[in-house]
């Protein structure tokens, strides 16, 4: 059945370049839709500019152009950086446009007649010398609790306090360089809580992971507060209908921002707004970073219920990007523009690298530059690449570029490819990426040894039609792992079909054997890094601007796992956790993360499958001592009984830490 399909990454603000933790996004949303598309279904991937709100306003102040000139710049620069990386919208607009501003309008107007929206005065800070309100980051001063100076006006850098701009000692104004005073403005809200019920309705239905149900949970326990909607001018935003010096908030417009994209294109391209977004016929998907759960988990539904319009789909919610184990940094060079990335590397190093750590969670992902040009250099070129390489000239040349026909052992090698396709689409649609490509990485190396065990280089010298037999079943393997790369890789997949000289692939091509077929001269496909273009890149980095100052976001929060529900003493009492010792790991062969282990627990040894295998290599196990609950009631797993349990610290995927190797405990000890 085709599927109808929208899907939306969070917008880029209009004040800064797309930099490579922006990317973790847009590769994970433009890998999903490519998928879709490929998978035969009718998918949109509408995405915007966010042009609006007191940074975008200082900045273009500060070049001495207009806000509009700034966005327009800016956004020339988006859509360029966006090209170059292969991330292909359908349509990428601007928040900055009649369609919406008449949506907010709208939205607002219909929250107003159901009562949603309340006027209240409030406190805030304001910069007499120029005439401007100020959000808390444009104040800095001493931090009420650590004296430590030059602090921004909601929290403290060195010690992590939080604060009231008020609590600030010796607050200075950033614009200006003057003590702000206190004054008071009426702004509107929007009463958030009317919406609980039918918020909690919607989380029940699955529209967000379960890490972030957690998080929500917290919220609602905390209590939904009123949203301030408004700011008072300047700003640069849409006014408030009936008022001459008051905005939306950035916040309202910027998700509103989605349809305006949405209805753009279907005014350029003849399509009826309503059926997206006005009935259940399309599933809509957003795209989003952990740091604006808050926004697209309650305020967005919450406002299109207050419209009376249809609640999205789902929600996906994706960690930050960490390089080298820590936040992108400009003076370690890892604060890495997208445009300066593309002037020393291949996008689709990126996008191969991204995609093999992504896995559908809300953890970080973490490029460690070594690892990136090992595991490109290893996986994508030694083993994919290669494989069309070592086997696409030797046709072309040898044997007049024509493929015979697949024979029993052929038909079992690609036989073993195509019975992959199941399981990676169900991959893809999971956006566990990172196992995707690693079923791929191992299909290529069941290919090379293929390759090995046939020695085409030496056969060609005395059977051509042996050897055509065996090149054919290689390159109809090329062909089934181009497709499945193709959503990931779409430059590469390109080249393979214009070798192989085949329309474009989708996944209904996976079946298709090509027989008695012509092909053309082979492309280079991809080349190697070097690690000195990395370095190169690096170095370039350390040089280049500031770092970009983002909108304040107020509602700004970290994941963290709320706590579980008390436990009495005794039953704490009935957890008996030993130390044991690996005596054996091993993999487990269709399991993505775990790892068979037997475990010594001084005298007696049991059989325990843990979900560490993305932290941990089997054989840096054996002979490690574990944290182990040693008498939970054995589980039957799909793969064999389990008779304990492994405890470890962290988020998940990479990062799961057990005990430290040099902890002194000994196999067997009890723990208290
Ligand atoms: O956090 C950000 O970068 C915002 N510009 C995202 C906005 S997403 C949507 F709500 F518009
Ligand atoms: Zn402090």
């Amino acid at each position: 059945m085709t599927r109808k399909m929208l899907v939306t990454s969070a917008l880029p603000y209009a004040n800064a370049p797309i930099h490579i933790g922006h990317l973790v996004e847009y590769f994970q949303t433009d890998i999903w839709v490519r998928f879709q598309k490929a998978m035969g279904h009718e998918c949109y991937y509408f995405c915007a500019d966010d042009t609006h709100g007191t940074p975008i306003m200082i900045r273009a102040k500060s070049e001495g152009i207009t806000p509009e000139e700034l966005i327009n710049r800016v956004q020339e620069e988006h859509v360029h950086d966006f090209a170059g990386f292969g991330i292909e919208f359908d349509n990428f607009y601007t928040t900055h446009s009649e369609e919406n501003r008449q949506f907010s309008e709208m939205i607002y107007h219909r929250a107003h007649q159901r009562g949603s929206i309340i006027k209240k005065e409030i406190e805030q800070s304001y910069d007499e010398q120029e005439k401007m309100w100020l959000p808390d980051r444009y104040i800095k001063g001493t931090c009420p609790r650590c004296q430590s100076e030059d602090q921004y006006g909601d929290s403290c850098d060195s010690c992590g306090a939080h604060y009231q701009t008020t609590e600030l000692i010796d607050p200075v104004s950033t614009v200006s360089g003057n003590t702000p005073v206190l004054k008071e403005s009426m702004h509107y809200f929007f009463r958030l809580g009317d919406y609980e019920a039918d918020l909690k309705k919607l989380f029940e239905r699955g529209y967000v992971q379960q890490s972030v149900q957690n998080k929500l949970d917290e919220w609602f326990d905390a209590g939904l507060k009123d949203w301030d909607i408004s700011r008072d001018g300047p700003y640069f935003g849409f006014k408030i209908p009936g008022e001459e010096e008051k905005y939306f908030y950035v916040w309202l417009d910027a998700p509103i921002g989605y349809m305006a994209s949405c209805q753009n294109y279907c005014s350029q391209n003849g399509l009826d707004f309503d059926q997206f977004w006005n009935n259940e016929e399309f599933e809509i998907y957003h795209f989003i970073g952990k740091d604006i759960m808050y926004f697209h988990a309650l305020f967005w539904p919450a406002l299109l219920m207050s419209a009376g319009m249809r609640m999205p789909t789902q929600l996906f919610v994706h960690g930050f990007l960490t390089v080298n184990g820590k936040k992108m940094s400009k003076s370690k060079g890892t604060f890495i523009m997208a445009s300066t990335y593309l002037k020393h590397l291949d996008p689709q190093y990126l996008r191969y690298y991204y995609a093999s750590k992504l896995s559908g969670d809300v953890s970080d992902i973490e490029l460690n530059t070594e690892d990136f040009v090992n595991r490109v250099n290893s996986d994508l070129v030694g083993k994919l690449a290669n494989l069309a390489s070592r086997s696409g000239p030797m046709l072309t040349k040898k044997l007049d570029g024509k493929l015979g026909t697949l024979d029993e052992k052929g038909r079992v090698l690609t036989g073993e490819l195509v019975d992959a396709k199941s399981e990676i689409i169900g991959h893809y649609e999971n956006l566990n990426y990172a196992a995707a490509i690693r079923k791929i990485a191992a299909l290529a190396d069941v290919c090379n040894k293929y390759v090995e065990a046939h020695q085409p280089w030496s056969t060609i010298k005395t059977d051509a039609e042996g050897t055509r037999t065996v090149l054919t079943a290689v390159l109809n393997a090329v062909k089934i792992l181009a497709v499945y790369l193709k959503p990931v890789l779409p430059q590469y997949a390109e080249k393979i079909e214009q070798f192989l000289a085949v329309e474009p692939l989708t996944f209904a091509d996976i079946e298709v054997v090509l027989e008695n077929h012509t092909i053309n001269n082979f492309v280079r496909l991809i080349e190697r890094i070097e690690k000195e273009k990395v370095e190169a890149m690096v170095e370039e980095s350390k040089q280049e601007s500031t770092e970009p100052q983002a909108e304040v976001v107020e509602e700004k929060v970290e994941l963290t796992e709320p706590l579980a529900a008390e436990c009495e003493f005794d039953d704490f009492m009935k957890v008996d956790l030993r130390i044991a010792k690996v005596a054996t790991a091993s993999a487990v062969e269709g399991a993505d993360k775990l790892l068979q282990l037997e475990l010594d627990l001084g005298g007696v040894t049991k059989n325990v499958f843990a979900g560490i295998s993305k932290a941990y290599k089997p054989e840096d196990l054996v002979g490690r001592l574990v944290l182990c609950v040693a008498n939970l009631k054995p589980r039957k797993m799909r793969f064999g009984l389990s008779e304990g349990m492994v405890c470890a610290a962290g988020p998940g995927g990479e990062d799961i830490f057990l005990l430290s190797p040099d902890c002194g405990a000994k196999s067997g000890q009890r723990v208290h």
